[in-house]
């Protein structure tokens, strides 16, 4: 069985039912990598506050937390449980995230930055986590402190081993507890730096989360905090064994685990595990597409593709043409994953045109846009009626599964957004077909990022370039149904035909109307 089909149907399914529940833009599933920047900065903020209260004297803080736990309950403990609970949400979120990336295939190819960072960060959020429960110093933290020196001790780097800090209360000092404190302010600072890497290569980062969805997950937080929250073991002491802890599973799964296997075991398998994970984008590597190609005679520089492409991969440069515009587009080879979205942008990719060859300001070599006039020529040339239909689908909407017949012919485009609305208005006034749908991934979900957003924004006339008002809305479909909605598709088909032949034939507007 394909396990990576499996799961992102699996996804698919779990989205739906979410979509339901919170609307496709508030869909918590939609902006994992968002809701982990919040958890992020809700550790931070509520670190601070913790940290002006703790005391750093490895004999004081676990008085300290104490302190602020019991008697400080109404602002410090909330901060505590805050820091707690936001950090297991962050190690949640980065995992469903890691694996929906994996599952979605939005990591191979041009695409590997995100994921080679992801890595480290899953490593500094684990670093974090634990130096956290080491500083309370209670019996969990003395569990943590001997478990992690021991364990450390097996890779034999130490001149000497490095757990009979922590044989007795004779032998413990500050060093290891200072060495803690450092590590949990040094390593969330590391780690913001590395999550500014990880969305270098997207415009417009998802890193805040809808509005509603912030606030209804900080109102959840605050609520888990009142009603369990968070408190200490007994106090360390190195002269007991601790019998039983309750390790936090999201943070501390290796400790238990590491009763029943050998450190040095572990230490290989976490070492081979991150070395595969960082490979994983080259495994096996993405087909290799052609990127975007500017043909400058026909770029007037109005930076639409820029403005559009979800990867940063075009910058607007000064005219090296000698032509009278201030810039044109040049497309960065490392960055361009080929989705096609600047071609959707571009004013000059219009089938309308006659003279000459088609050749827009900006291309795809492997399906130019002169090759989808043909196709749509092709399809309204062999459609009969009544209610015929072009629908024009991503290769990771329903499309796929869905079937040609006598009146739908269906046309591949890179991505929804790569298919300019020029075209809708090309089918539709000139009668090569009664109306056209356009059938992509999940609102919220778009295997490039933006396609959904832009064409969305490009119907309503919200962003350049815009469908034009002469086109009749109804005769247009916009169906976001993700790769597994092939039966939807064809049932949403069929009633569009059949209200497709209500209207009957399209009839061409006055030069008033036509605007
Ligand atoms: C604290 C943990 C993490 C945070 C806060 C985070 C955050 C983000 C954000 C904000 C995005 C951009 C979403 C968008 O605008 O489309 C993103 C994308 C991504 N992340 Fe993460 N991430 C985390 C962990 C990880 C991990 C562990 C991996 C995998 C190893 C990973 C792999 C990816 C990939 C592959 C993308 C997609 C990049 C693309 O669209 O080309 N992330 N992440
Ligand atoms: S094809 Fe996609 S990634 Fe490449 S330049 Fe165009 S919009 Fe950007
Ligand atoms: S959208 Fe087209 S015309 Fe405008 S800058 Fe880009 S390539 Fe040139």
């Amino acid at each position: 069985m394909n396990i990576r089909l499996w799961l992102r149907n699996g996804f698919e399914r779990v989205e739906r039912v979410f979509d339901a529940a919170f609307s496709p833009a508030h869909n918590p599933m939609h902006h994992l990598g968002a809701l982990g920047w919040f958890f992020y900065w809700i550790v931070i903020v509520s670190g601070i506050y913790l940290y002006i209260f703790f005391d750093t004297g490895i004999t004081q803080a676990f008085a300290s937390v104490e302190y602020l736990t019991h008697e400080q309950w109404y602002v410090g403990g909330v901060m505590r449980s805050l820091h707690r609970y936001a950090s297991d949400a962050l190690v949640v979120v980065a995992l469903v995230h890691l694996v929906r990336e994996w599952a979605k295939d939005r990591y191979r190819g041009k695409r590997w930055l995100a994921w080679i960072t992801g890595i480290p960060m899953l490593w500094f959020i684990y670093a974090l986590g634990i130096s956290g429960y080491w500083l309370v110093w209670d019996e969990l933290a003395q569990y943590i402190a001997i478990g992690t020196t021991e364990w450390l001790d097996t890779l034999g780097i130490f001149g000497e081993p490095i757990a009979r800090n922590f044989l007795d209360q004779e032998t413990l000092t500050n060093r290891f507890f200072t060495l803690m404190v450092f590590v949990h302010i040094l390593v969330p600072l590391l780690l913001l730096f590395v999550m500014w890497l990880h969305i270098q290569r997207n415009a417009r980062p998802d890193v805040n989360p809808p509005r509603a969805l912030a606030a209804g997950t900080l109102v959840m937080l605050v609520v888990l905090s009142l009603v369990t929250p968070a408190v200490s073991h007994p106090a360390a002491d190195l002269d007991r064994i601790v019998a039983t802890v309750n390790p936090d599973w999201f943070y501390l799964p290796v400790y238990p685990l590491l009763d029943h296997v050998p450190g040095l075991a572990l230490w290989a398998a976490l070492g081979i595990g991150t070395l595969l994970l960082l490979v994983f984008p080259w495994l096996p590597p993405a087909r290799k597409q052609a990127m975007a190609v500017v043909s400058l005679a026909n770029c007037n520089g109005c930076a639409r593709c820029h403005a559009d492409c979800p990867f940063n991969a075009i910058e607007m440069k000064p005219r090296s043409d000698g032509l009278a515009y201030d810039s044109e587009a040049v497309v960065d080879p490392d960055l361009c994953v080929a989705c096609g979205i600047c071609v959707g942008a571009c004013p000059t990719a219009t089938p309308h045109r006659r003279a000459g060859k088609l050749i827009p300001g900006i291309d795809l070599p492997e399906a130019p846009i002169a090759n989808l006039r043909l196709q749509v020529l092709e399809a309204g040339a062999r459609l009969t009626g009544p209610g015929r239909i072009i629908v024009f689908g991503c290769g990771h909407g329903p499309l796929s599964s869905a079937s040609d017949s006598a009146s739908v012919a269906g046309i591949r485009v890179p991505c929804s957004g790569a298919l300019p609305p020029a075209f809708i208005d090309f089918v539709i006034t000139r009668g090569h077909a009664d109306g056209v749908v356009i059938a992509g991934c999940r609102e919220g979900d778009c295997h490039h990022r933006l396609g959904v957003e832009w064409t969305q924004a490009r119907i309503a006339a919200r962003r350049d370039p815009y469908l034009r008002a002469r086109v009749p809305r109804e005769r247009l479909r916009t169906m976001w149904l993700g790769s597994s909605g092939g039966h939807e598709l064809e049932q949403a088909l069929s009633v569009f035909r059949e209200h497709l032949n209500t209207l009957g034939p399209y009839e061409r507007q006055t030069d008033r109307e036509a605007v």
